[in-house]
């Protein structure tokens, strides 16, 4: 293919209106590894392929836009997180990020556990056979019957929120007549995103209990006081998309102080310590993640150096990654439908999905990459800006990206790194269909969560 401009687009890397971008790539086919899951490369016909298959077939096969997930990558993730911190601690998945009964029996198989902050996501565990003990409940606002039913399964711990939730777990332990383990999440005053952290005011949140002015120290006081919870532990969460570790250096220091205060105060040290999630991924080739053994051996040297000038015992860490684990597992398969190309800015192509299935980069600005995946091509880089086809101007799937100048509808484009907080936070804008999560592994393609028809959108509506 010749390197020329697009007949009708803008000059290209020339014209650099405002925006993040940065210079185009020298090769806008290659497939950077550190943004594609393992198993992505180009066959020798430069399609996208996945576990062995071309996006081109599972195109036709499950149809666009879908949700291809790298089956042999996920379970990799899991055990380089599980064998990073060892049999010592445990590993809690985020069930948030992403969750199906397919995924849940990886977890189980890969010996994982498991945090779930709904009913919704403590039925997918306990329907695909996730022992109830490997099960943690998370939520600010956990309803009565979520309380009773994560207490009658049995479920390993509740994460208590509030003042009234101590009581409602307590009711429900007493009326099951077991003793529920529980941790108390508390907010340390540190925020951090990213490559920052802030260690000030960021208990004005709706999660946890402050430990500045000892609301903390009065959940413990309380739960302590009950003989139907079993407190295990402290739990801290800080944020998400974390590239380095100081924050958790500020938070586990603060945690480790509340040990120390209930020891001495009620004379018991408690034996576990979660310290969440939030551990960065790359969404493009400018992020720079840590591996799960750098970040156990850090959270491991934290946790001990801070219990050992206590005068603690070190207690048993738990951490519960997410978006580390699903999200550089797969990818979002679009097909262009229309390319707009704006003299002096950029090119507007449109895809056949959106903000229904990717709200990150409107919600949080996310940033993303994209590639032609369909083919590869020698035309010149063209700015584009990869938008969706709902009614709104912020639909925006890719600000910033280049893309050949001969992309044209019709093409297949991969956005990498969509497996976390994508199909969890998908909607039906537009009444727009979800895209099925294609589990993709040596070769084979299944849907684990098949693509919602028109019939499931009529189903609900029975006016
Ligand atoms: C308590 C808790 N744990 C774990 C997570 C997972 O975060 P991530 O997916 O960024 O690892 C979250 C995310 O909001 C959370 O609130």
């Amino acid at each position: 293919m010749s390197r020329s401009a697009h007949p009708a687009g803008p000059r290209h890397a020339d014209v650099l209106p405002e925006g993040r971008h940065s210079a185009a790539p020298e090769d806008l086919n290659a497939l950077d590894p550190q943004v594609w899951s393992r198993t992505v490369t180009r066959d020798e016909r430069g399609t996208v392929t996945v576990g062995g298959l071309a996006v081109t077939e599972l195109a036709e096969r499950f149809g666009t836009p879908a949700y291809l997930l790298d089956e042999q990558d996920f379970r990799a993730r899991c055990r380089a997180w599980r064998d990073a911190f060892g049999p010592g601690a445990d590993v809690f998945y985020a069930g948030k990020a992403f969750l199906s009964r397919a995924v849940v029996r990886w977890l189980h198989e890969e010996g994982l556990n498991l945090d779930v902050c709904s009913g919704g996501e403590l039925a997918t565990a306990l329907a695909a056979g996730m022992p109830a003990e490997r099960i943690a409940l998370h939520g600010n606002n956990k309803s009565t019957e979520e309380i009773d039913r994560a207490v009658e399964a049995g479920v390993g711990r509740i994460v208590l929120d509030s003042f009234q939730e101590i009581v409602r777990v307590a009711k429900a332990a007493e009326r099951v007549g077991r003793r529920q383990p529980v941790q108390i999440r508390v907010t340390v005053g540190v925020e951090a995103h990213t490559h920052e952290f802030i260690a000030t005011a960021h208990e004005d949140q709706k999660f946890g209990l402050p430990l500045a002015g000892g609301q903390a120290a009065e959940a413990v006081r309380r739960t302590l006081g009950l003989d139907s919870l079993e407190l295990i532990g402290i739990h801290s969460h800080i944020g998400s998309q974390i590239f380095d570790t100081s924050g958790f250096e500020v938070a586990a220091h603060r945690v480790v102080g509340l040990l120390a205060q209930i020891r001495d105060e009620h004379g018991v040290e408690l034996p576990e310590i979660d310290l969440g999630g939030g551990l960065g991924i790359a969404y493009t080739s400018e992020d720079d993640p840590s591996e799960p053994q750098h970040i156990a051996k850090a959270l491991n040297e934290i946790v001990t150096r801070e219990c050992e000038s206590a005068g603690l015992a070190v207690p048993r860490l738990s951490v519960e990654p997410g978006r580390a684990i699903v999200g550089p597992t797969a990818f979002t398969l679009y097909e262009v439908g229309t390319t707009k190309p704006l003299d002096g800015l950029r090119t507007y192509v449109s895809v056949d999905g959106g903000m229904s299935d990717n709200i990150r980069t409107a919600l949080y600005d996310a940033e993303y990459t994209v590639t032609l995946a369909s083919r590869t091509s020698d035309a010149e880089p063209m700015l584009s800006r990869v938008v969706g086809k709902h009614c709104e101007s912020g639909d925006i799937v890719v600000r910033d990206a280049y893309l050949p100048a001969d992309t044209a509808p019709g093409d297949l484009l991969a956005v990498p790194a969509t497996g976390a907080y994508c199909r969890s936070m998908a909607s039906n804008y537009n009444h727009a269909l979800r895209p099925p999560v294609v589990a993709v592994s040596d070769g084979e393609a299944r849907e684990i969560v098949r693509r919602e028809t028109e019939e499931d959108l009529l189903r609900l509506d029975v006016g």
